[in-house]
């Protein structure tokens, strides 16, 4: 079974909770979920494995570790997961980006898929899959699928805002992908939007509200 992290450091929650709060606007919104981003990313990172090196400091030869295996690839759900790839992308600026475009079928809520784009050494990556909003996990599942068929073995998903419905699906689906998560809310409501959560994350980040 998949492990659901919460990384409920007080920074993290904080900042979450300026981002629920329906008055703060588009600027703030964007820049809170970069900030989150960035410092979930120090979590999800941190067991990544190092090698020693041998470097030289302007004092001696030194025995140094640096990280060592897999590269990284940061992987966004349009749209939303796009407020999430800055901030990663300042602790990794070395990660590569695929996109992957999904939208939820207002009536039935089910994920439509319009894009993808991957980089061609994708399987040979650590893939962290990012998208604010867990809510029926119908995205996030059918993201995973649709990187496990293009080879991908080594893959964490990170959002901000999860509902126990779609970590239940998300667990059930690819047992193999741990969770990163900065709150688990209660429930979905009758639209299938996370109570309390934060609304349209897609809409608050790009002002289309
Ligand atoms: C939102 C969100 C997720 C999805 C989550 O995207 O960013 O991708 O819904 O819901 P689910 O877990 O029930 O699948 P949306 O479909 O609103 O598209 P957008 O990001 O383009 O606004
Ligand atoms: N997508 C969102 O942006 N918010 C929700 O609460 C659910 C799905």
């Amino acid at each position: 079974m998949s492990k659901l992290h919460v990384i409920d450091h007080p920074l993290i929650t904080h900042k979450l909770s300026i981002m629920r709060n329906k008055k703060t606007g588009s600027k703030d919104f964007r820049e809170l979920l970069n900030e989150i981003a960035m410092l979930m990313g120090y979590e999800l990172t941190r067991d990544l494995p190092l090698e020693p090196v041998t470097i030289e400091t302007p004092i001696t030869k030194m025995q140094a570790e640096m990280i060592s295996g897999k590269k990284i690839a940061i992987v966004p759900i349009l749209r939303a997961g796009l407020g999430m790839v800055d901030g990663l992308q300042s602790l990794v600026p070395v990660a590569k980006v695929g996109h992957i475009g999904m939208y939820r079928d207002p009536e039935t809520h089910k994920p439509v898929e319009y894009y993808c784009k991957l980089p061609a050494d994708i399987e040979q990556r650590l893939v962290i899959l990012v998208d604010p909003m867990l809510a029926t996990g119908g995205s996030a599942a059918d993201a995973l699928t649709k990187l496990k068929e293009h080879g991908c073995t080594h893959i964490r998903f990170m959002c901000l805002v999860a509902a126990p419905e779609g970590v239940k699906k998300v667990q059930e689906e690819h047992p193999d992908v741990d969770i990163y998560t900065a709150a688990l809310d209660e429930r979905l409501n009758d639209h299938a939007y996370i109570v309390p959560g934060l609304g349209d994350a897609g809409d608050r980040i790009f002002g289309t509200l």
